[in-house]
């Protein structure tokens, strides 16, 4: 069974940079997975997804629910319609990761449908893989959407405010909620924190990871749209993540 990873947190706390830089010391095959719909895990990475001909879960949706409005192959259930367009046009293969990203939904209405096609087809997806890492918007939206209800390590970057913490709480709250098995439940502190402010995470009674330093080439590579993936190896941000994970078993 691959290892289920979700990055989580408030907005702009470093969930994306977390995943692509965990992407380069995760042990392949490595499957990620974007839900965020402002595709950014995919220029971080480098991965043109649009000029490899991929197209995003809900753009295949879009596509489904056309061709059942027109009936074409009827024959066809709806589910295994989607399934096989998912495999076909919606996995990104590259050399060192895989790629699916939810995208942006074209249609009214909530994300229900690919939620459901994403929470059935994750778990046979993700057979192939040895590691398979999420990448959450902001927010708790995505875990009361339960797409991945079984997450072996989820890890909570925190940003260095009250509502930070109080966010962290909700996460615990959401999880019992909805039921979810979650194996391990991580802080890491983004590089906004200082050795005081990280206290309070020492001391906030969660298992706190450690912090991913500022990183001037983060800032830059994200600014030039460079891939996180040509970052030297001594930069500050992976050096941290590499850290981190350590921490969390990984090596
Ligand atoms: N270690 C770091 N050092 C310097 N800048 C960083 C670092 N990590 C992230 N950033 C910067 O912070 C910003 C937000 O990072 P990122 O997109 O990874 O956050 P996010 O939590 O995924 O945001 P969102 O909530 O919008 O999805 C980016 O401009 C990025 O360049
Ligand atoms: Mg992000």
């Amino acid at each position: 069974m691959p290892r289920k990873i979700v990055s989580t947190g408030r907005g702009g706390t470093g969930k994306s940079t977390f995943v692509a830089l965990s992407a380069r010391y995760l042990r392949p095959p490595i499957l990620l997975i974007d839900l965020d719909p402002d595709l950014s895990l995919a220029d971080m990475l480098g991965a043109d997804f649009h000029r490899e001909g991929k197209r995003t879960v809900c753009e295949v949706l879009y596509d489904v629910i056309a061709k059942r409005k027109s009936n074409v192959s009827p024959a066809t259930t709806t589910h295994d319609l989607m399934e096989s367009l998912l495999w076909s046009d919606s996995l990104y293969e590259g050399r060192k990761f895989d790629l699916i990203t939810l995208g942006t939904k074209l249609t009214e209405g909530c994300y229900c449908a690919p939620d459901d096609l994403l929470r059935k087809t994750i778990s046979k997806l993700s057979r192939s893989y040895t590691n398979v890492m999420v990448d959450s918007p902001a927010g708790v939206e995505h875990l009361n959407r339960n797409i991945v209800s079984d997450i072996d390590d989820l890890f909570v970057l925190c940003d260095p405010s009250q509502k930070s913490l109080k966010h962290v709480a909700r996460i615990r709250d959401i999880i019992k909620q909805v039921g979810m098995r979650c194996s391990h439940f991580y802080l890491v502190a983004d590089y906004e924190f200082d050795d005081v402010t990280e206290e309070r995470l020492r001391h906030s009674g969660e298992v706190y990871l450690g912090k991913v330093d500022y990183d001037t080439n983060v800032e830059r590579y994200n600014l030039e749209g460079r891939s996180l993936l040509q970052l030297p190896e001594d930069s500050p941000a992976c050096v941290s993540v590499q850290r981190i994970l350590a921490k969390a078993g990984y090596r």
